[in-house]
């Protein structure tokens, strides 16, 4: 297959390169994202259409920061430097970049900034707007050959461009939302400056993974997929049964922790696939584990490490070995949230929590959609054929209610929240509001409370209500449930759901708040 043109994106260890690869994507150009180390002979050899260096946390003029090969402003690629990016141009070429002085020109947040709609880079967009700006050093002086096509009421150079040599830098990040006309900004580079075709997608992105994965994995190597019943997981069945076919071992785990009826209705529907679909009933062994553990992330922890310990035995009953691999589903936000580089923990995803003494089983795991956002797995399962309810299922944590049931979990627990969450799908769903949000749940909290029922004195516990909106679930906002829903979900719960005698309503965004409570 015949690789379409490609951008290569030059990782210097900023926050958000991640997202710089997911907005090329957006603009349906071929992308990768590869350490600054990579060799200039290397970078040519995959003859890019546009390079762009991320930012990083590092000041351009320590000795011991990233740096890239000078050559590589004579090769005639078009370049786009980003934040520590366009310092970088500028130091390497004969400007100068210095520590804001007395945070005078040290910005952070949403900025005022003027741009030169005369310079290609900014076609279209207006001359006065908001950009996301978080650096503090800054170009002092533009090398020579470059104009300013930007500044902000502290950074003197806040575009530069040298337009003979296609060689551009923002000091702001035109990846993040906040900077209102960042998007066009990428549009503009890729398609007037980079001469981009606009004409990847997701499912040249399928047909490049099964190719690689074909090469990687030996024809007597089988995999065993961790399969959730989520869109992820199943994506990725899709993708792998094209890899290895019947080589393909898909291994439920129902932990005692699912919603109303999900194990039964998660078998059903993947017993149909033409894969090879185990489901394994266990949930006395994660219920016995989960005993007297009131701690979110020992919680996560047992659960992540009981998966693998699942994992391991049936891949012990079905032969799986040394020479196969394991599979997950893991996505972009399950990996940043883990805190994996440079980044902090918020919560450890359940599958990276696997314990090595699982992970020596296999010859490895084969994690192919950890670098896409939840809506560009949903568009890899649009394109790989998988149904509407797969493709569009709302999205359901792998430690299940464990992280929905405040304090620690119990059966008798698990079963009242289950009713209260079947109570709040069916009204969302019955008002046709679940196609305004991108999940909702309820979540049994270890509060109590004094009410009246009949005539008597209640103290029993407190649901809450989350239902939330967003696209790539690493921010999200709240949904506004109308109040005759909530009316509706709060008067049944009371009244069917033994032990809950009140419902309240989580009215918290993302962030402060995550889109789980714990
Ligand atoms: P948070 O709570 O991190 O949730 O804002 C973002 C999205 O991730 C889901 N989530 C998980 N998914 N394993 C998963 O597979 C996990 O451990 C996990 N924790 C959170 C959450 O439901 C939301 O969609």
């Amino acid at each position: 297959m015949s690789i379409r043109q490609k951008v290569i994106i030059l990782d210097f260890g900023g926050q958000y390169n991640q997202l710089i690869a997911r907005r090329v994507r957006e603009c349906n150009v071929y992308c990768e994202v590869k350490p600054y180390t990579t060799p200039l002979k290397e970078i040519v050899s995959e003859n890019p259409i546009g390079v762009i260096f991320t930012g990083g946390p590092r000041s351009v003029y320590l000795d011991t920061s990233p740096q890239v090969d000078k050559k590589i402003f004579e090769l005639g690629i078009p370049i786009l430097g980003i934040c520590y990016g366009c310092q970088i141009i500028a130091q390497l070429l004969g400007g100068s970049v210095v520590p804001a002085k007395e945070d005078k020109t040290r910005e952070y947040g949403k900025t005022n900034t003027y741009l030169d709609i005369n310079c290609i880079l900014f076609t279209g967009i207006p001359e006065n707007s908001i950009t996301w700006m978080s650096h503090g050093d800054y170009i002092e002086k533009k090398p020579m050959g470059f104009i300013n096509a930007g500044h902000s009421e502290a950074c003197p150079n806040a575009a530069i461009a040298n337009e003979e040599k296609k060689i551009y830098g923002l000091q702001f990040h035109p990846e993040v939302n906040h900077t209102e006309y960042g998007k066009n900004i990428i549009q503009n580079f890729l398609f007037h400056i980079c001469g981009a075709k606009g004409d990847w997608n997701m499912g040249d992105f399928a047909k490049m993974t099964i190719e690689r994965l074909k090469n990687e994995i030996s024809a007597e190597s089988r995999i065993l997929l961790a399969l959730s019943g989520g869109v992820d997981s199943a994506v990725l069945a899709a993708l792998l049964s094209k890899v290895v076919g019947k080589r393909l071992v898909c291994v439920f785990v129902d932990h005692g922790l699912m919603r109303k009826d999900e194990g039964d209705e998660i078998e059903a529907t993947f017993k149909n696939w033409d894969i090879h679909f185990v489901r394994v009933n266990a949930e006395e062994r994660f219920l016995s584990k989960l005993q007297g553990i009131k701690e979110p992330q020992e919680k996560r922890r047992i659960i992540g490490a009981e998966f693998g310990y699942v994992f391991r035995d049936e891949a012990e009953k079905f032969g799986i070995c040394e020479k196969d691999y394991l599979a997950q589903g893991t996505i972009y936000p399950d990996v940043i949230e883990s805190g994996e580089g440079d980044a902090e923990v918020i919560k450890s995803h359940h599958n990276k929590l696997l314990p090595p003494e699982v992970m020596a089983k296999f010859k490895g795991l084969l994690e192919p959609l950890d670098h896409l956002f939840k809506d560009e797995v949903r568009a890899l399962g649009k394109d790989l054929g998988l149904p509407e309810n797969i493709v569009n299922r709302q999205p359901f944590p792998g430690p299940g209610l464990a992280i929905r049931i405040m304090g620690e979990v119990t059966k008798d627990k698990a079963d009242m929240l289950r009713q209260a969450d079947f109570i709040m799908q069916e009204e969302i769903f019955k008002s046709g509001e679940n196609k305004n949000m991108s999940q909702y749940f309820a979540v049994l909290t270890n509060l109590r409370t004094v009410g009246v029922m009949g005539d008597g004195r209640t103290y029993d516990r407190v649901l809450a209500l989350r239902a939330v909106t967003t696209t790539d679930f690493m921010t999200a906002d709240f949904a506004q449930i109308p109040y005759d829903v909530l009316v509706k979900i709060s008067g049944r719960v009371v009244n069917e759901v033994s032990g809950i005698s009140r419902v309240v309503y989580d009215i918290t965004s993302k962030p402060p708040a995550t889109v789980e409570w714990e």
